[in-house]
């Protein structure tokens, strides 16, 4: 495979890409016409078109998998009577979000290290980081891949701790035959740029708790009773009518402004509509990178996908087995090939300001975050693209290997 000139290939290549296609389009002109912007029938087909296939009754549709993830643990924090400084276990690679979100909720993340091969929590370690204060698990399904939620749910109960899955960049896959986002109690999603569905800005909740949906939904909405939710219900009648005029601007709780609008849940309903096909090709495309890249294994840990669980590639991600990581991630954004560092998260400044330096107690995370980092291998890549990755890779190796 030899590639003369790049004229011919989209360059540079993303890490993600969004194109909009005839059914966002159309969707899209659907909530022009409907002049309907606030919460209405586009984001409630999301949310239940959305929940369903992650097996769970209710999908709350908010503005971020950050918001997502924060409402979720402000709602287990309400229903569990969690006190300021309980403790909530994270792994130690995840990108930042994750572990801000337990700070913003006044509570402690407890940092537990991944394994080496799935980059997800490893669950043989979680055991001895638990204490009395300990109150939740927030698995994180990275890069497309399920975590090991089989031995993670039985500690769960064993510890009466709840689960939160951050399950931001990977939908629909499963583990064991359950999909992700129905292991928990609340499993959150993004559909930020460059995620699997993509909504500009999005997230979603899903839980089987109706619960602890109904206060999801109130803490996205300032906290409001969550008699009143959308300006539908305004059309109520009689009785039920009058008891919402009375109650419609309650506030309960200490809630948040996280709504999205019509136009986001429109394009998510179109990409939700497509979703096999990107599974297909994110597939695909992992698969031939793999193929062309299997003969320097020498020096790259490729992607790993344990036989019960799906794996559906949001990303690639590549771990140095030796070697220089600065000069090969030079090497390939100097040719336009766009990466990213493996998340690293105890290495943050802010971190390092808040808990220390603590690297070292999580030597795995510290291997991937010194030595990993991800490329794209999105639905949008053709294989002339994917060849020219190839060819890169084998460039440097002759170069420099
Ligand atoms: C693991 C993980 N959690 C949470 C988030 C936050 O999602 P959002 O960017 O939609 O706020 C992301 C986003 O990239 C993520 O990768």
């Amino acid at each position: 495979m030899k590639i003369k000139s790049t004229q011919q290939l989209k360059l540079p290549i993303g890490v993600g890409d969004f194109r909009f296609g005839t059914l966002e389009k159309k969707f899209i002109r659907k909530v022009i016409v409907s002049n309907r912007l606030s919460y209405g029938p586009m984001t409630q087909e999301f949310e239940r078109k959305f929940s369903a296939e992650h097996d769970c009754r209710f999908g709350i549709f908010c503005n971020s998998g950050t918001s997502a993830l924060h409402i979720a643990i402000a709602a287990l924090k309400e229903v569990y009577k969690w006190n300021n400084g309980d403790e909530i276990i994270v792994p130690a690679i995840t990108f930042i979000a994750t572990s801000n979100v337990v700070l913003h909720n006044n509570l402690k993340p407890v940092f537990v290290d991944v394994d080496r091969f799935t980059y997800n929590i490893n669950p043989s370690l979680i055991e001895e980081k638990i204490t009395e204060r300990t109150r939740g698990i927030i698995p994180v399904h990275l890069f497309g891949l399920p975590a090991d939620m089989e031995y993670i749910v039985e500690i769960a109960r064993g510890n009466k701790l709840r689960i939160i899955e951050d399950s931001c960049e990977t939908m629909f896959a499963t583990y064991k035959g359950k999909k992700v986002g129905s292991f928990g109690d609340i499993g959150c999603f993004s559909t930020y740029i460059a995620h699997f569905l993509v909504t500009g800005i999005g997230g979603i909740c899903t839980t089987n708790s109706s619960r602890l949906a109904v206060i999801i939904k109130s803490l996205m909405n300032h906290g409001r009773d969550a008699i009143y939710i959308s300006i539908d219900d305004d059309n109520k009648k009689g009785k039920e009518l009058f008891r919402i005029v009375e109650r419609r601007f309650k506030f309960i709780r200490l809630g948040h402004s996280f709504r999205a609008t019509e136009l986001e849940a429109a394009i998510g309903l179109a990409q939700l509509m497509k979703k096999g096909d990107i599974i297909t090709k994110r597939r695909e495309n992992a698969a031939y990178l793999t193929a062309g890249l299997r003969d320097l294994e020498e020096f790259l840990q490729l992607p790993y996908t344990p036989k019960d669980r799906e794996h559906n590639f949001m990303m690639y991600p590549i771990v140095l087995k030796k070697g220089n990581k600065k000069k090969l991630v030079r090497f390939l954004e100097e040719n336009m090939i766009e990466t990213r560092d493996m998340m690293p998260l105890l290495n943050q400044p802010l971190y390092i300001k808040l808990f220390g330096n603590i690297q070292n107690e999580y030597p795995v995370a510290k291997w991937i975050q010194n030595n990993g980092f991800y490329i794209g291998c999105h639905q949008y890549l053709m294989k002339k693209e994917l060849d020219y990755v190839i060819d890169k890779f084998h460039q440097f190796y002759k170069k420099y290997g």
